[in-house]
């Protein structure tokens, strides 16, 4: 240990094309991030803990300079924050802070810790934000193939005057092509990202399937059938509306399912969802759900599992199972 500590202090930093990146974690983003900017160009180091079980992982996908997210941050020219959310406070105060570089760029990918104040980067440094619209696993696999992910893109703080310009570069060698970056802001990001995944993608849409599915269930069709009414075509579904919009979808359905769903749309999402929707949106905007997330201990992680488990049902989850090919 004590050697490794010699080691990179008195190491200069690889000569490279394009410069030293630290990518500090190896989960869904940091995986897939560091993976990019390497077959783009870019030397790419790896911070984790080091008793961490994600350097199996990055060693397996030939990651030689793994080292601790304090001798990570020491050696790059941009340091990108792939760590959870609810960790960045802490991490960043106990690693980060000190061990930046001057003139260096902090990368995030999701404006949360910085907008809602667990993060205060210093004034010498660049401050970003490219945060990938998908799951590491797609922002890998784009990148092989066609690149048509999107991603948001930010400036908070422009030290150096070229932020912008460092922006477009990074987001190009992690797969995201210019005319696939939307400009947002840190804030709109944090508070969009949070109502949108809560309200709608995860939390309302499992609600919603999970209570279709329980309605057949009770009323008497096997479960196998209820999960393939209920969930298994909603990949279908969401492609034509991501092709046609809403409107288009409803032109490409049977006149029966166009007729139903017109009328009965509204009798289930009513006004009231709306409501409680905005209440949601107001919780998210004033940060009581990022200081609770940032309470967030390993036991509450473990607790969280749980409670999924019990609110979905194993009949479900083995329909899902056995249709996922
Ligand atoms: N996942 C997504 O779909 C998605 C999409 C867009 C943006 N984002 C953003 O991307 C960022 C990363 O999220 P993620 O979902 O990729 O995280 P994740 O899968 O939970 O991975 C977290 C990584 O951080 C490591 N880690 C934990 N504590 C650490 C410490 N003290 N020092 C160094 N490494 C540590 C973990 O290693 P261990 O193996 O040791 O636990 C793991 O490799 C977040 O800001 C998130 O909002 C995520």
């Amino acid at each position: 240990m004590a050697l490794s500590c010699y080691y990179i202090r008195f190491m200069p930093p690889a000569k490279t094309k394009n410069g030293v990146v630290a990518v500090l974690g190896y989960g869904s983003q940091g995986k897939a991030i560091a993976a990019n900017l390497r077959d783009s160009g870019y030397e790419v180091v790896i911070g984790l803990k080091s008793r961490s079980r994600s350097r199996v992982r990055a060693k397996r996908d030939g990651f030689r300079r793994i080292y601790t997210a304090r001798e990570a941050t020491r050696l790059a020219s941009y340091v990108c924050i792939a760590l959870p959310d609810h960790l960045h406070g802490r991490i960043y105060k106990q690693d980060i802070e000190k061990n930046l570089n001057p003139g260096s760029t902090l990368i995030f990918l999701h404006g949360f810790s910085v907008h809602f104040g667990f993060v205060a980067p210093p004034k010498n440094c660049d401050v970003i934000m490219i945060a990938p619209l998908a799951p590491g696993l797609a922002v890998r696999e784009k990148y092989l193939s066609d690149r048509s992910l999107s991603a948001f893109w930010a400036v908070h703080q422009d030290y150096t005057g070229r932020s912008s310009r460092t922006t477009h570069a990074l987001a190009a060698a992690m797969g995201f092509k210019r005319n696939r970056l939307v400009k947002t802001s840190f804030a709109d990001e944090a508070v969009g990202d949070l109502f949108g995944e809560q309200a709608v993608l995860c939390g309302g849409l499992s609600e919603l399937i999970l209570s279709g599915f329980e309605v057949l269930v009770e009323r008497g069709l096997p479960a196998e059938n209820a999960y393939l009414e209920v969930a298994y075509q909603l990949d279908l579904i969401i492609s034509l509306i991501k092709q046609y919009g809403i409107e288009g979808m409803f032109e490409r359905i049977s006149v029966t399912a166009r007729y139903g769903s017109a009328l009965a749309g509204k009798k289930i999402i009513d006004r009231s969802v709306k409501k409680r929707m905005g209440l949601l949106y107001e919780e998210i905007r004033a940060g009581k759900f990022a200081r609770k997330l940032n309470r967030l201990t390993p036991q509450d992680i473990q607790a969280l599992r749980k409670l999924v488990k019990e609110r979905t049902s194993r009949p479900f989850e083995k329909a899902a199972k056995k249709y996922s090919k």
